[in-house]
């Protein structure tokens, strides 16, 4: 068990003045600009803010997919900022689950192959091909296990994806948009999904939406515009 599994399981991810600049040649982006948030254990959180406003580099920063330009990311009051990456690796796997907006699932795996594949990877679980059955039970899909991603609707492959994102039982789960490429049923059934995790396995979600209708779904709300933390969707 590693020292991040005894410290983490009060579970609050915090950022501080965080800021993430891109540079493409003489030209950079200020995607990101100072800011601080605290996530705690049990919360749903959606970050808000049109096109372009810095949503998925803060997603993939709380999600320690992405390093900030400056700043610092505190895992139970661990700093986790410039963590080796094998480290980071480990904890994502270990602790974070990501959901991409596009799915991301390897077409050429079953639904149920594409979600034990990072239980196998962190091999913590000694049945991970019951475990995966039960998490795609839990999204609803029992009845697709053995179907490939194209086989399956845009819904309930973004519900693999959450599945997936289960696995290894995440303290947090990171969901990017996760309803914008779906119809109006789909999108239901996934928020449906993670607001069942949230309130009744408490699982923390934190997730990224453009839809000020997705707000009825959140407990907290955080507001971006232009990379910066703001009052109101604007
Ligand atoms: N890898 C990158 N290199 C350079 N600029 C980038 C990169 N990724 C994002 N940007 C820029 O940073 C800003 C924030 O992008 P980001 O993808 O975080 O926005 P977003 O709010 O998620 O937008 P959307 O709702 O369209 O997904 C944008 O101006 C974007 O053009
Ligand atoms: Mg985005």
């Amino acid at each position: 068990m590693s020292i991040f599994f005894l410290l983490y399981n009060g579970c609050v991810l915090e950022i501080r003045g965080l800021s993430k600049i891109y540079r493409l040649g003489d030209i950079e982006v200020n995607a990101l600009s100072d800011v601080s948030i605290k996530v705690e254990s049990g919360e749903m959180i959606c970050i808000m803010g049109k096109s372009g406003s810095g949503k998925s580099t803060l997603l993939r920063q709380l999600g320690l997919i992405d390093f900030p330009t400056s700043g610092s990311i505190m895992l139970e009051g661990i700093d986790v900022t410039r963590l080796a990456e094998r480290k980071r690796s480990l904890l994502r796997l270990e602790h974070l689950g990501y959901v991409f907006q596009e799915y991301a699932l390897i077409p050429e795996l079953t639904a149920l192959e594409n979600v034990y594949l990072p239980a196998m990877m962190l091999g913590n679980h000694k049945d991970y091909k019951k475990r995966a059955y039960d998490v795609l039970e839990l999204v609803g899909l029992e009845e697709r296990t053995n179907h490939r991603p194209k086989e399956l609707s845009g819904g309930e492959q973004q519900r693999v994806a959450i599945a997936r994102a289960l696995i290894n039982d995440p303290k947090i789960i990171f969901a990017d948009e996760p309803t914008a490429n779906l119809d109006t049923v789909s999108a239901e059934k996934v928020m449906k999904t993670l607001v069942d995790l949230n309130d009744k396995l408490k699982v923390t979600v934190v997730f990224v939406s453009h839809d000020p209708d997705d707000k009825q779904y959140a407990k907290e709300l955080v507001f971006l515009k232009d990379g910066k933390l703001v009052n109101e969707y604007i």
